[in-house]
């Protein structure tokens, strides 16, 4: 399976984002990754529906949708109809997990299941069968440029073990918070599959272009 790259449009300027966005698709990214705080379950507030629909009309790679909010399901239909193409929930923000996925494929998108970092990889033995992607928190959620934790590898590699073991290996294995450079080939090795970045991407160091393309190179073991 070839790595994707999901560029997180949280380090993006909010007031260029068609820009940012337009530059990461001409770039090389696979997906869009977009961040939704509630200042609930997370310590900060970010995007809503309106903005996923406008990011919608700016490009055509798949809207990768992280939510990061408590009770989802009551947004759910917002996030889907504003275009989303997979809708993650985090599984500690969820009481009733498998009728949230339901029905998040219910409404068209493809469902994702997240793991904080302290949650045990064990917690989605019964849900892996009916999801699309599984999202392992590399960092704490709530802010980008934070610092990759570092027993994530062995956590990815639990995961990828699961579901070999379940003859799932269609499901993305996505990780999210600290991924760049030196980062990137540790977390493929462990058997991640789609890689969300945001500092790594957006800054004031490089084009989003060179940056997308340094990432690919190490993902890919410095072949690219
Ligand atoms: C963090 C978000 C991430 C964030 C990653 O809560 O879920 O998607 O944007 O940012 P970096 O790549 O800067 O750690
Ligand atoms: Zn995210």
């Amino acid at each position: 399976m070839s790595i994707k790259l999901a560029p997180s449009i949280l380090s993006a300027d909010f007031a260029r984002l068609a820009d940012a966005v337009q530059q990461a698709e001409a770039g090389g990214a696979d997906w869009i990754h977009l961040d939704v705080m509630d200042g609930h379950f997370v310590p900060n507030l970010t995007i809503g529906p309106a903005v996923v629909a406008a990011v919608r009309r700016v490009t055509r790679l798949p809207l990768d949708v992280h939510l990061m909010i408590e009770a989802p399901d009551r947004l759910l239909e917002a996030f889907a109809d504003a275009g989303s193409d997979l809708i993650t929930v985090h599984q500690e923000a969820c009481v009733h997990l498998h009728r949230t996925v339901e029905r998040i494929r219910e409404l068209g998108a493809r469902p994702g299941v997240s793991l904080n970092p302290a949650t045990p990889i064990v917690m989605l033995d019964e849900i892996l069968p009916c999801v699309d992607l599984v999202l392992i928190m590399t960092v704490n959620p709530g802010f980008g440029g934070q610092r990759f934790i570092e027993s994530s590898p062995a956590r990815i590699a639990a995961l990828r073990d699961g579901l070999d073991a379940l003859g799932l290996q269609d499901v993305e294995i996505e990780v999210d918070g600290g991924i760049a450079e030196a980062t990137a080939p540790i977390v493929v090795e462990a058997g991640a599959s789609v890689l969300v970045a945001g500092a790594a991407v957006f800054n004031r160091d490089r084009s989003v272009a060179d940056n997308l393309a340094r990432l690919r190179a190490a993902a890919s073991g410095g072949e690219a």
